[in-house]
């Protein structure tokens, strides 16, 4: 038996300020709010400025969710963000985030399992600690896929919005966390919910709305998911030996209240040990069971010792389910001014300590070609003048394309010798 688990002792969200309304969208597109309500009980969701990305959802979520735990970045072993709206395709959008935190000591990646992400992330850093290979893990799920939406398909751009939750791990002798999880995948129905461009197969060319637009398969989908959902919670619930019974929460994917409504349903769950904010948010990807989780957290809905069961599904397609005890840190975080400051300003820090490591990064790079071009020169000096070329490569890159042929050595002293 493992007697160590991975207590969930931090939580935060973060939406961006930016409400758009049913009505509003009803000026953009041939639709009503009694439609948008009486087809998905979406009343409002949230809108990332331009200005704002991915990453940055995503710490401002990280920042609350660590000062809940009273945790520092540094000590931070493992960063996890589930999207798949990143900043972008490379460099992870977890990077940013860990360098936004100035979490040094963090491995840090992107998930990317659409709506289902986050509880895949979560059942992949509880994993890693309950087995030791890591203590402290910060698990998030972020997305601005307002970015991807076609805002004249009015099937689409309705549903989704944007925002972030994250929750910090620690190692615990104490059972809670995680007590199951199932993960579960069906690409066959990979055209039901789609970007085709940007990636290996359509390159990234026109890739800005309309063109590198969401698409989704309304009806599809959501058969899908209402088979899918009770299905994944059962088979959750029945690996930690619970039943129905003893859910005292059931936070399900926020994609649609009558798909809610209907694992509810199958589950045998009344609606008041279901909870919904589909109707504030919209359907925001992997960001909304975390939204949710936080929600509940922090509106007394979950009490310490209560199992709660969260389920995902989404593009791929995929799904996931898990059980968790909650049982959060019995004593409340210091609030005190001087803690609140100490924390507060580690941010502003690891701004700096990230503009040092880019300078750093710079005087190294230019020490280097400095180097580089001393050493050419002395070479060049004592060859008489240079080789003409000669020094250059065959020129073949893997896969075919004839590299350029340019010596390596005849660049720089052209260079220096102008
Ligand atoms: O996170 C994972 C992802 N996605 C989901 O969970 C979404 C799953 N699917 C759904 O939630 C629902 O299928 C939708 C909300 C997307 C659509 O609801 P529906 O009851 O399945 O509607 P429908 O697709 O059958 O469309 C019914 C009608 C159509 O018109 P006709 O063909 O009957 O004349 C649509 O063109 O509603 C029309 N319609 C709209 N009308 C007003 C579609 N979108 C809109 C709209 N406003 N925004």
């Amino acid at each position: 038996m493992n007697d160590r688990y991975a207590a969930i002792t931090g939580w935060g969200m973060y939406v961006p300020e930016r409400v758009m309304t049913n009505l509003e969208l009803s000026t953009m597109v041939d639709t009503s709010d009694e439609w948008i309500r009486s087809r998905t009980g979406i009343e409002t969701r949230h809108i990332a400025d331009v200005r704002e990305a991915t990453s940055d959802l995503a710490t401002r979520a990280a920042w609350e969710a660590l000062h809940r735990a009273d945790v520092n970045p540094d000590d931070l072993d493992l960063i996890i963000v589930a999207t798949c709206s990143p900043d972008y395709h490379i460099p992870s959008t977890a990077s940013q985030v860990q360098d936004h935190l100035g979490a040094s000591r963090a491995g840090a990646f992107d998930l990317n399992a659409a709506c289902s992400g986050f509880v895949y992330a979560l059942s992949m850093a509880s994993q890693a600690i309950m087995s030791g290979g890591a203590s402290k893990a910060l698990v998030i799920g972020a997305e601005t896929l307002s970015r991807w939406l076609d805002w004249g398909q009015r099937d689409t751009c309705v549903l989704f919005g944007d925002g972030a939750g994250a929750v910090v791990l620690e190692a615990s002798d104490r059972p809670s966390g995680l007590l199951s999880y199932v993960l579960g995948s069906d690409g066959s129905g990979a055209e039901l919910l789609i970007l085709r461009n940007g990636g290996s197969r359509q390159p990234p060319r026109g890739m800005m709305p309309p063109e590198g637009s969401l698409y989704m398969n309304g009806k599809e989908v959501y058969r899908f998911a209402t088979r899918v959902m009770g299905k994944a919670a059962r088979e959750v619930m029945d690996r930690a030996g619970l039943t129905a019974d003893d859910i005292s929460l059931f936070i399900p994917h926020q994609a649609n209240l009558r798909i809610i409504e209907s694992a509810a349903r199958h589950l045998g769950i009344p609606m008041e040990r279901v909870f919904v904010n589909v109707n504030k948010y919209g359907n925001t990807s992997a960001a909304s069971i975390p939204i949710a989780l936080c929600e509940a957290a922090d509106s007394g809905r979950m009490q310490p010792g209560d199992n709660v069961c969260i389920v995902g599904f989404g593009a791929g397609l995929t799904w996931a389910a898990a059980t968790l005890r909650w049982a959060p840190p019995e004593a409340a975080p210091d609030t005190s001014l001087p803690r609140r400051l100490m924390r507060w300003s580690r941010y502003p820090l690891a701004r700096v300590k990230s503009l040092i490591h880019r300078a750093e990064r710079k005087i190294d790079g230019f020490e280097d070609e400095l180097e580089r071009r001393r050493q050419l020169v002395e070479r060049a000096r004592r060859n008489g003048h240079h080789t003409g070329g000669a020094a250059g490569s065959n020129g073949h890159s893997p896969n075919g394309h004839a590299a350029a042929s340019v010596s390596k050595v005849e660049e720089p002293e052209k260079a220096v010798t102008k």
